[in-house]
Order: structure tokens, then C-alpha cells, then sequence
């Protein structure tokens, strides 16, 4: 019998196919906390939650038999997915399945927000007829400003449109094409700041999106601006949110979820201009059972060693396949990685080259870690290998893998260009004694870096003292450099320098950078 553990509010109905399956035991255990499920995820074959439960790397320790970690739902910011991976625990979700509540539930916020419609209730309900204090907005007419137009931006754009609202968005990853078929237009996010007259936020919470939202972001924004938030707590600083709500900079906020939850008390709480909800952006009977279903049936299907098709973290593989092209993973999905920050936004394109022995295998499955590099830039752990190259393609972006079976320098070589309107980048890795990944090529220059942790790519004319100046600008934020490159055509001409540091580059250092003498850009990568 396999043991399945259900924490959060997780629809039994949606789980029949394993309540319901000869196989199987499933036990519900709705609120634990990390040290009670500690305790007993060891008796466990898998587990499912929505984002109440935190899947910690502690709780995975004791998790002996776990083959799977099915959520019920879109973010997996909740689970240790490095963990679950080292582990080769399956973590899988469910996307899709609550995407039009999340927008019906943002459209009710921003009506909410717009015409007072919570505190009014609550005013009338406490013997109060006050017309005069709650008058609102009209929605028709004004700019919505969307950021991440993914699943759920796209339909929050849908059922704006219907309120007669101008739609634009920010979301560097989105084609002009996908954008245009939705009828909106893409903007940077400094023009969404300057434009929209409400704002929502529909993008995943990582590192690189914690406190988007923060002082400087809303000093940008129009006055009397309404933001939502029904993605991430986090997201937006709260703090910075308060301030401004109270300077009246923003007029209102309409909040769904928040940086630590469950939260019963909040400053925010105690604005009239804050309407707040307990994340209830996917709480739908319909989105409850839809995410159930999914999640049943791919816990279902791993637990018989079928093919997980929503897997976030874990490859499939032929295995017969998989001694050869296997150890190439992680340097494809590193190089695919590497080449779209360079790019630094929207790709249209991918070339993939396997020359050497690897040409002689099947490496679609490789050109996927690419895609997933690349795409996971953007939409970081919701991408797998198994929606990669479907996510490719409503992106609009464009695939070509190429091979050749001779040698030249490399044993195996595998070359990444991509592609957008305004400029390609060529990335080329091999693996060094069979398993260590390095980039041997950037842009035609010749490198030897080890794809991994934070990197800074400083292109520059090849002249004396620049090496020096950004050694001590770097040094004097108190960043140790652990290795550096230079890598030049010719004496005096175009150069590339690429440093591996231990910690991130602040960006005041990076625009110091940026502003040394014959220094032609910075990037810092994320790997
Ligand atoms: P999605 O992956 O389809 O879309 C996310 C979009 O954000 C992508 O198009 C990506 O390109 C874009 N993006 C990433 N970083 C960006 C940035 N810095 N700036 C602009 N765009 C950026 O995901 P989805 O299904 O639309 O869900 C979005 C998020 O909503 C989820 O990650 C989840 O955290 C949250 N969510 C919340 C609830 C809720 O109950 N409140 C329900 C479902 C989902
Ligand atoms: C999600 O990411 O899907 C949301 O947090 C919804 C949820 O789990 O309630």
C-alpha cells in the first residue's frame, strides 16, 4: 500500500482517484507544524499541500520513503524545491487549474477598492447610512497597469477589457505577439509606474521579484495610484506601502496575500483604504477541485513510476540514454540560463549545436534543459522539462537544434545562441573530465568559467588599468572575487571580462562599474 498525507484545505472530493484507489492509503491532517509532520512524513510515500505547509529541507531529512510532493496549486515558493530535488522527491503542482479565480478574485478587489465596497458594508451592517464618505472610482477609462502577464495577467487583462479599461503591461518575457493578440501593450516598468491608475501584480515570488514593489518603485508612480496584490506577499514592501498609503502618494491597496502568513494583525489593517482578504485568490469550489484533480491524478501516476507531466524539478529520460546525455543537464539549462541574462529580457529565438560525441544521441531532451534555462529566468520554478517547450511556443519562440558529428577542440561541445529584436548572445560549455560544467565561449571569446553562483559580464576596449579599477571598486563594497577571465580577439580591441564573485553586486557598484572608462556595459548573472 502507498501512504499519501494531505496537509492545507485540500478538496476531498477532488482526490478520489486516490481515496479511491485499491493501492493506496490517505490520511488528512489538515494543520501541522514543521516539527509534528517531521515526525511523521517518514512513514510516507507521498504529500500534498497547498502553501500553508512549509516543506522545509528539515522535514524532507526525515523523509525516507517520499516520492512525491503534489501542491495543490501554482507558487511552490512553499517547498525547498533544492532540497526535494537533491533528494529526488518529484515536486509537482498544479498550474492552470485556479488561474481564473486568482483574476475574478483581483477584478473583485479592484471593484472593492474602487467603490469602498468592504468598509461600506461594514459601516452600513453597523447602523451607519453614510452615502458621503464612500465615494468611489469608475474602472472605465483608466490604465491598468499589469505586471507578469502569465496565466492569470493575461486573464485579468480579458475581463479588464470588458470594464472598459486601457490595458498595458510589463513583462520582459512575454513576445510582442502574444501581447498583441491579447490587446495590450507591452511598456517597461518604468512607463507602467508613470501611466497606470491601478496596478496589479501577478508574478512569482523569487529573489530577484522580493520587494519589486518597494519606496523607489511607488516614488515612481502616478499619485492617487490603487495597487493589488493577489501573487505573493513579499512582492511589495509592506512597510514602503504603509508609508505611502498614509502620505496619500497611493489612494488605496487591495491585498490577498502578505510577506508572513497567516497574519491577524497588520498596520495595514488599520487603514479605511486597505481592503484585505486571507489568500483567497485560488479559493473557488471549481479551482479547489480542478487543482485536487490534477494533483491526485500525478501522485497517483508517480507513485506507479508513471510519467509526472506537471514535475517541476525532475527530468524523464530514455534509459538507455541516459549514462551519455545525462551528465549534460546541468550545463545545458546553465548555459540556456546564462545566454538570456546576458540578452537580459525577451527571447525570440534558440539555436542549440552539439558537436562531438553527444551529436550522435537523441539530445531533444537537452535542448529542453535549454529551453527550461532560458524560460526559467523568467518564470523560475513553474517551468519543467515537460512544459518547456509548450511554454516555448505560446511565447512565440523559436527552436532550432543543429549537430555535427566530428570533434573539433571539444570532446563534446554544445553552443547556445539566442536571439531577440535587438541583439543575440553565443554561449558555448562542455563538461571537463566527463562531469564538471564549464563555459569554454562567450560572444567568440575564448573563457573558462564555472557556470554557477553570481557572475558579473563587463564587455570593454582592451586598454590598461581596467582590471584594477573594478577589482577595487568591488573590493571596497567588501565582495571577494573568486575568479576572473579576460578574453580578447586582439591587442586593444573589444574584450570581455568575466568575474565570479561570492556575494551580489549591489547596484550602485554595478553602475560604478558600468561607468569606468572604456568600460562598455555590466551584467551580473544569476546561475
Ligand atoms: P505564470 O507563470 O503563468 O505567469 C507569471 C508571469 O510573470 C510570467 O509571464 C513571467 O514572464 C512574468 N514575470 C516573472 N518575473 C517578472 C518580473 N520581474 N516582471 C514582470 N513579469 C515577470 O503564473 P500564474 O499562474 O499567472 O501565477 C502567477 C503567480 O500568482 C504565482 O506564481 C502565484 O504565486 C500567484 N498565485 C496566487 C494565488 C492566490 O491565491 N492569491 C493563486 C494562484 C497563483
Ligand atoms: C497558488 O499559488 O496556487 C496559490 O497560493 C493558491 C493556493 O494555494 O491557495
Amino acid at each position: 500500500m502507498y501512504r499519501v498525507l494531505v496537509t492545507d484545505g485540500v478538496s476531498p472530493e477532488g482526490l478520489k482517484a486516490l481515496t479511491e484507489a485499491p493501492d493506496v492509503e490517505v490520511d488528512f491532517r489538515p494543520t501541522l507544524s514543521e516539527e509534528e509532520l517531521r515526525e511523521i512524513i517518514g512513514e510516507y510515500d507521498a504529500l500534498i499541500v497547498r502553501s500553508a505547509t512549509k516543506v522545509t529541507a528539515r522535514v524532507l531529512e526525515a523523509a525516507r520513503r517520499l516520492k512525491i510532493i503534489g501542491r495543490a496549486g501554482v507558487g511552490v515558493d512553499n517547498i525547498d524545491l533544492k532540497a526535494a530535488t537533491a533528494r529526488g522527491v518529484i515536486v509537482a503542482n498544479a498550474p492552470g487549474g485556479n488561474t481564473v479565480a486568482a483574476a475574478e478574485h483581483t477584478l473583485g478587489m479592484m471593484l472593492s477598492l474602487a467603490r469602498n465596497i468592504p468598509e461600506a458594508c461594514a459601516r452600513t451592517k453597523a447602523g451607519v447610512w453614510d452615502r458621503k464618505s464612500f465615494v468611489g472610482v469608475e474602472l472605465r477609462g483608466k490604465v491598468l497597469g499589469i505586471i507578469g502577464l502569465g496565466r492569470i495577467g493575461s486573464e485579468v487583462a480579458k475581463r479588464a477589457q470588458a470594464m472598459e479599461m486601457e490595458i498595458i503591461a510589463y513583462d520582459p518575457y512575454i513576445t510582442e505577439e502574444r501581447a498583441r493578440d491579447l490587446r495590450v501593450k507591452l511598456v517597461t516598468l518604468e512607463d507602467l509606474f508613470r501611466q497606470a491608475d491601478f496596478i496589479t501584480i501577478h508574478i512569482p515570488l523569487s529573489k530577484e521579484n522580493y520587494h519589486l514593489i518597494d519606496r523607489e518603485a511607488i516614488a515612481q508612480m502616478k499619485d492617487g495610484v490603487r495597487i493589488i496584490n493577489c501573487a505573493r506577499g513579499g512582492i511589495v514592501d509592506e512597510e514602503a506601502l504603509y508609508e505611502a498609503l498614509k502620505a496619500g502618494k497611493v489612494a488605496g491597496a487591495a491585498l490577498d496575500v502578505f510577506e508572513k502568513e497567516p497574519v491577524t494583525s497588520h498596520p495595514l489593517f488599520s487603514l479605511p483604504n486597505v481592503v484585505v482578504t486571507p489568500h483567497l485568490g485560488a479559493s473557488t469550489v471549481e479551482a479547489q477541485l480542478a487543482v485536487a484533480e490534477v494533483v491526485a491524478q500525478e501522485v497517483l501516476t508517480a507513485l506507479r513510476g508513471g510519467f509526472v507531466r506537471h514535475a517541476v524539478n525532475l527530468p524523464y529520460m530514455r534509459p538507455e540514454v541516459l549514462p551519455v546525455v545525462g551528465p549534460f543537464f546541468p550545463l545545458a539549462e546553465k548555459l540556456g540560463m546564462f545566454a538570456t541574462q546576458l540578452l537580459g529580457g525577451r527571447v525570440n529565438r534558440v539555436e542549440v549545436n552539439y558537436s562531438g560525441e553527444l551529436a550522435r544521441y537523441d539530445v531533444s531532451l537537452l535542448t529542453t534543459a535549454v529551453l527550461k534555462g532560458v524560460l526559467s529566468v523568467a518564470l523560475q520554478d513553474t517551468i519543467n522539462y515537460v512544459n518547456a517547450p509548450e511554454v516555448a511556443k505560446q511565447r512565440g519562440i523559436k527552436i532550432k537544434e543543429t549537430k555535427q558529428e566530428q570533434e573539433e577542440e571539444y570532446v563534446n561541445l554544445i553552443t547556445v545562441r539566442v536571439q531577440s529584436p535587438d541583439g543575440e548572445h553565443t554561449v558555448a560549455g562542455t563538461l571537463v573530465r566527463g562531469k564538471e560544467p564549464r563555459v569554454v565561449e562567450v560572444d567568440g571569446y575564448r573563457v573558462d568559467v564555472l557556470p554557477q553562483g553570481y557572475i558579473l559580464f563587463v564587455p570593454h576596449m582592451d586598454r590598461p588599468r581596467i582590471i584594477g579599477r573594478i577589482g577595487t571598486l568591488i573590493g571596497a563594497y567588501d565582495i571577494n572575487i573568486a575568479t576572473m577571465q579576460v578574453g580578447r580577439r586582439e591587442i586593444g580591441g573589444k574584450a570581455i571580462m568575466l568575474l565570479t564573485v561570492d556575494n551580489p553586486v549591489p547596484e550602485e557598484a554595478l553602475e560604478a562599474i558600468a561607468r569606468v572608462e572604456n568600460v562598455l556595459g555590466v551584467k551580473q548573472l544569476i546561475l
